[in-house]
């Protein structure tokens, strides 16, 4: 599988150009129709909003998928943050179609195709077929291709290097502004389209959510464990400067001990990751006691984990998620 995408690297990136040629090709694209498109918060769907917004204004639909996969507070900040900005983001409640269609699966790349299918397929089928769109603006970006194409691992929103025809498998045709960019450019380009610092400054985040932090089956409940974890983790290592950082909740159990009673507890595993691109990382050098003060208060908050450690592998082999 060849991937014939030309990169735009972050020395050949003019942002006000790209933008405006960007803004050009999804007006001719669209035309007077309209398009749709899903703000989960991350960059890449930040920047892809801003720019379809100032391509589309009230043309393009933009939506807030509540999967039940997400962290804390996440839907509430990221409709607050935009409409700061102007854009109205609806929030479409999908959380039982998720977890049903999660339910039972344990291998990592069919929960990934469960994730993808019923966010393709079931919501955003129906949604664009309510609204009458033609088009789903999306912002998948060269990493995702190439580690797709490499067969390392499938990312969600990876069709057309895959052979997927998204018209005929979903019923629409998919538009891709940031397809040549990696992740340092669709930062840049967020913030010369205004986007506030919080969005485009904030760590990688995958398409699958905390479903790709859960090994084993995503249930609700094994997803509130991992996200309290991740609330602590998250708060604690903002500062760090690190890539990403994050909790894994295990599938296995090991013996721990509460309120004086032995207990076949859970394991949550954390990792911290320096890495420029996503394409290698390096575990960073936490100093032991923020260590130890994330394994107090996850032990302390997260009922039933008994055990947390810390990943020193590095990316090859290990992959930065643990899915
Ligand atoms: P890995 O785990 O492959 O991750 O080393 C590389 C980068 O990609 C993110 N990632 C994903 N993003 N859908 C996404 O949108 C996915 O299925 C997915 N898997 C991994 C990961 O968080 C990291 O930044």
């Amino acid at each position: 599988m060849a991937n014939t995408i030309t990169e735009i690297t972050p020395q050949q990136l003019d942002t006000e150009q790209f933008i405006s040629d960007k803004v050009k090709e999804i007006k001719d694209v669209v035309g007077d129709g309209t398009a749709i498109n899903a703000l989960s918060g991350g960059v890449d769907s930040s920047a892809v909003t801003l720019l379809g917004h100032r391509a589309l204004g009230t043309q393009l639909r933009t939506v807030f998928v509540e999967n039940g996969l997400m962290r804390e507070g996440e839907a509430e900040q990221v409709v607050g943050f935009f409409r700061e900005l102007g854009v109205e983001v609806e929030v479409v409640d999908a959380r039982e179609e998720f977890f049903a269609a999660l339910k039972g699966v344990t291998d990592p790349e069919e929960k990934r195709e469960a994730v993808t299918q019923t966010f393709y397929k079931d919501v955003f089928g129906r949604l664009v077929k309510d609204s009458g769109a033609r088009h789903l603006l999306q912002g998948t970006i060269l990493t995702d291709v190439d580690e797709t194409v490499a067969g390392i691992k499938r990312q969600h929103n990876v069709f057309a290097q895959l052979g997927i025809d998204p018209q005929e498998a979903f019923g629409y045709h998919i538009i891709e502004p940031l397809i040549q960019l990696r992740k340092d450019g669709v930062r840049r380009v967020g913030k010369a389209l205004g986007l506030q610092a919080e969005l485009f400054e904030r760590i990688p985040f995958p398409g699958p959510a905390l479903a790709a932090r859960v090994i084993g089956e995503v249930t609700s409940d094994r997803v509130e464990t991992v996200r309290k974890a991740t609330t602590i983790v998250e708060r604690t290592l903002k500062d760090t400067n690190a890539f990403q950082y994050m909790a894994i909740l295990h599938e296995d159990r090991v013996t721990g001990m509460c309120d004086g009673r032995r207990e076949f507890g859970q394991q949550i595993e954390l990792r911290c990751w320096d890495s420029v691109d996503a394409r290698t990382a390096t575990p960073t050098e936490l100093p032991f006691e923020t260590l130890r003060g994330m394994a107090d208060e996850i032990i302390s908050n997260v009922p039933g984990v008994v055990s947390v450690t810390y990943n020193i592998a590095t990316k090859p082999p290990s992959t930065i998620e643990a899915i």
